[in-house]
């Protein structure tokens, strides 16, 4: 095993028929899987994908895109942390920009949600990014710092339980990945921070248009520890593909 991770973000994408064909199309390569291969589908195709996976032989693990902040109660449409541990999932997504963006959820909410994600046992995958007008103000490590001190603050830093995915939100869904050297530059400075918090050397990922043809040149920078995928993980082939590169 490498201690490269690839994380698909199915975002809400898929359905039962395609989640077979995802499967059907990766299964050739899956021996070649040397990496750690996360997925987060929509919550309720957990169980099937989990299911599905094992069937086929493939080892895949299963994730969350969000959860409650709360343990459990009268919140109708949210899902506990519990529950994804219940079903199978060893991990969830929190902070992602789509939550700060559509959902106005703040890094306070993001504290409270690692919180209760840990005390259930999942491994969380915290992500941070700026957006494009922060950049081009010059504020990229203002954001990102706050980001972590903020949604990490009084939770200890423990690699075997956290991972950190600076996604630049300018480069989420657009095709425009950020260079390797500007992804490299940012992980740089989380790792520094890691370092001046005297945490573990938690896994860094990148997210944004990551894609098989960049994958390679993005994993060669140091501190870069992964990908974390939206649309180049939909499909089996192309998510094997980003596998394979990070297997070696
Ligand atoms: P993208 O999404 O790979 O489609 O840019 C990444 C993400 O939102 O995690």
């Amino acid at each position: 095993m490498t201690n490269k991770f690839i994380v698909g973000n199915w975002k809400m994408n898929q359905d039962l028929a395609s989640i077979q064909q995802f499967l059907l199309d990766l299964a050739p390569v899956k021996n070649q899987i040397k990496c750690s291969a996360w997925i987060a589908p929509q919550g309720i195709h957990l169980a099937p994908l989990l299911k599905f996976a094992q069937e086929a032989g493939i080892d895949l693990k299963v994730g969350g895109q969000d959860c409650s902040a709360a343990e459990s109660g009268a919140f109708t449409g949210e899902t506990s942390a519990v529950a994804l541990k219940n079903i199978g999932a060893s991990f969830t997504l929190v902070g992602h920009s789509e939550r700060r963006q559509y959902w106005h959820e703040q890094n306070s909410l993001f504290n409270e949600k690692i919180k209760t994600a840990l005390s259930a046992g999942l491994t969380v995958i915290y992500c941070v990014g700026e957006t494009l007008q922060e950049r081009e103000a010059g504020k990229t490590w203002e954001v990102v710092q706050t980001q972590l001190q903020e949604g990490l603050k009084d939770i200890p830093l423990k690699a075997d339980q956290l991972i950190l995915a600076y996604e630049p939100v300018w480069a989420i869904g657009t095709g425009v990945t950020a260079t390797p050297e500007q992804a490299g530059e940012v992980h740089a400075q989380i790792a520094s921070w890691l370092e001046s918090q005297n945490a573990d050397k938690l896994p860094i990922l990148y997210g944004g248009s990551v894609k098989p043809s960049n994958i390679k040149e993005l994993l060669a920078q140091p501190h870069l520890d992964g990908g974390l995928v939206g649309g180049a993980s939909l499909k089996g082939e192309d998510y094997g593909k980003l596998c394979i590169e990070a297997s070696s």
